[in-house]
């Protein structure tokens, strides 16, 4: 129906007759002439209809906005003063000649000034979507998919496809369950991850493995947080740790050399320790140039029980944040304010201390803590955070996960409101996780429990499992976990012993995954893989703040689709033909 594109009418079609199909994205009457500019997928273009055509300018008179049209036209340049530089297609016009109206539009329900919630947008998604940023959007995230796949294919590795109707997948999220009518009272879930089968896929001998694939995972919701999601999923055998970071680090940087013209370099890594000491978090905002630094060796002798108490506790931490510069930007207000803020964290308090003038001793300092603490303690807090005049310094003493917590908090509150952050793209690996954290005397997988131990054996792992690292590594990009992935075991001693650390017994293991036991006992290769979040990267490459823009159809944050108005009630037949029946929910009279 179509010759060309309206963002790609150019100076090289003026003087030919071409064919548009679009939408009205405006209509304009000038006396006896109307202006429309006629939008696309590839952008927008003028079009002019002139009274010489009387029947065409009349249908165009009855135009309104959004409505699908056919234009026939002849291209002209512009005039010299009329050409627009903001527009791809500004130096031309297309001069109508014919006109088909293809479909009229109601008046849109959403708001052109885009006031609108973002329950109506993803209830009108497909007219939100006709927006050129949207649409923008959508086609940067195919270009990223087409990238990857020309990268990854290069390199050998074969795409395969999973199921999605399978047995739960331990990513730590709940699964979403599809219930068997074929087997009544028995569920599929749907994958957390293709974990368990690019592992098999392993042991089949297919060497190199990818996938664009959907995952779901039922779990509370944030901006880079959706229900159902996109993982670009890798395992390969016979590789180490640093040959797959080595692999999946090129494709990221061929990526971003390819669409945005930004050169990564190589990426650096960072173990799990220092990245919660210096940032306090495992997935560090390096573009922050804040650090938090640990001071208990200082405080420990200090009377006051605040630093005192977690300074000489094993499980305790007192640290600090300096803020160049940040004596005058702090009044007692923001101060407490910010001190609310680490509250959420579970700090009970925030000292603080300002440095008004660095060379007057204790006199040229402003604290309500400075009489608890000696001049020489003080001395060497600042000498060791590096201290100048005009900063000022906010203190965390507590235990070790609430003073990690609030500090690394609270350093990327302040770098965001004091606008601290340098640089645009600042990659790397966060690598030497823990095996295990334990929570009230259980033990957790830090990754998943297939994630093999750094140079342990299965004894060695069962007598010391807290001191145990992983062989693990997640890239981090600008403070966002793009993707992790790990060495896995291949041996079924050793996954038996992950299995008894996490408190798994040998029956429950047997049932959820003795199939991956028994797989392991037939020459599994030893393998390793990674999955990226392909909707957080794209999101940062877009620099979109919610990976629900970078989705063509998105759930709430309530994990609903106000569009199709999912998940709705199942008739009644369909439920008797499951076996399943429906508990109402109890309304209590008051
Ligand atoms: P993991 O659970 O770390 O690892 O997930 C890998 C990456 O997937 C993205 N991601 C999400 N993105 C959007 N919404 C979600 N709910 C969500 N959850 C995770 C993140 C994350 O880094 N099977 C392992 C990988 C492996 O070991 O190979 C796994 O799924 O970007």
């Amino acid at each position: 129906m179509r010759t060309v594109y309206c963002g790609e009418v150019n100076e090289s079609h003026v003087g030919q007759e071409i064919t548009l199909c679009g939408w009205v994205n405006r209509r304009r009457d000038l006396g006896a002439v109307i202006f429309l500019d006629l939008r696309d997928r590839e952008g927008i273009v003028q079009v002019v209809y002139d009274p010489d055509l009387p029947d065409v300018i009349a249908k165009a008179n009855t135009l309104r906005n959004e409505f699908c049209v056919q234009v026939k036209g002849k291209v002209r340049a512009r005039p010299e003063g009329q050409i627009n530089k903001d527009m791809k297609t500004g130096a031309i016009e297309v001069l109508g000649l014919d006109l088909v109206i293809l479909n009229k539009s109601a008046p849109l329900p959403l708001d052109s000034n885009q006031t609108n919630s973002e329950e109506q947008r993803l209830k009108y998604r497909y007219l939100d979507l006709r927006r050129p940023e949207m649409t923008e959007r959508l086609r940067f995230r195919a270009k990223v998919t087409s990238a990857v796949r020309e990268s990854l294919e290069s390199q050998g590795f074969l795409d395969i496809e999973t199921p999605i109707l399978t047995a739960a997948t331990p990513e730590g999220a709940r699964d979403y369950l599809v219930p068997s009518r074929t087997h009544k009272g028995s569920f599929f879930a749907l994958p957390q991850s293709p974990q368990l089968f690019k592992q098999l896929l392993m042991m089949s001998g297919m060497e190199r493995y990818y996938q664009i694939v959907k995952c779901f995972r039922d779990e509370d919701l944030r901006a880079d947080r959706q229900p159902e999601f996109t993982q670009i999923d890798i395992e390969t055998s016979f590789m180490s740790s640093d040959q797959v970071m080595q692999v999946t680090e090129k494709m990221i940087r061929e990526l971003f050399l390819k669409l945005l013209n930004v050169d990564l370099g190589e990426f650096p890594r960072m173990p799990y320790s220092e990245a919660m000491t210096r940032f306090g978090s495992d997935k560090p905002d390096l573009r922050n140039p804040l650090e938090i630094t640990d001071v208990a060796d200082i405080l420990k002798d200090v009377e006051f029980k605040v630093f005192s108490g977690p300074a000489n506790d094993p499980k305790g931490r007192v640290s600090v944040i300096c803020v160049p510069d940040g004596a005058t930007k702090f009044s007692r207000k923001n101060i407490d304010d910010l001190t609310k803020f680490v509250g959420i964290y579970g700090a009970k308090g925030m000292p603080w201390l300002k440095v008004n003038d660095r060379d007057a001793g204790l006199d040229g300092l402003q604290s309500p803590i400075l009489k608890f603490l000696t001049e020489e303690s003080v001395n060497t807090l600042l000498d060791r955070v590096n201290a100048k005049t005009g900063d000022i310094i906010f203190f965390g003493s507590d235990t070790y996960n609430v003073v990690t917590e609030s500090l690394g908090a609270l350093r990327l509150k302040l770098g965001e409101d004091l606008d601290l952050l340098q640089g645009e793209w600042k990659p790397l690996w966060v690598v030497d996780f823990p095996m295990f954290e334990e929570v009230d005397g259980q033990m957790h997988a830090i990754h998943h429990p297939f994630t093999a131990p750094t140079n342990l054996t299965a004894q060695e792992l069962e007598a010391n499992p807290v001191g145990a690292l992983s062989d693990a590594y997640d890239m981090v990009l600008n403070g966002c976990e793009l993707g992790g992935g790990s060495v896995r075991i291949h041996n079924q001693d050793m996954q038996a012993a992950v299995f008894r650390i996490l408190g798994i017994s040998d029956e429950e293991a047997q049932e959820k995954f003795g199939f991956l036991l028994e797989a392991l006992q037939y020459g599994a290769p030893p393998h390793a893989g990674l999955a990226f979040g392909l909707d957080r990267l794209v999101m940062l490459m877009t620099g979109a703040t919610s990976i629900r823009d970078v989705m063509a159809f998105p759930k709430t944050t309530t994990a609903a689709c106000p569009l199709t108005n999912a998940p709705g009630k199942a008739n009644p037949v369909q439920l008797t033909e499951l076996g399943i029946q429906t508990i109402a929910k109890e309304i209590k009279a008051d």
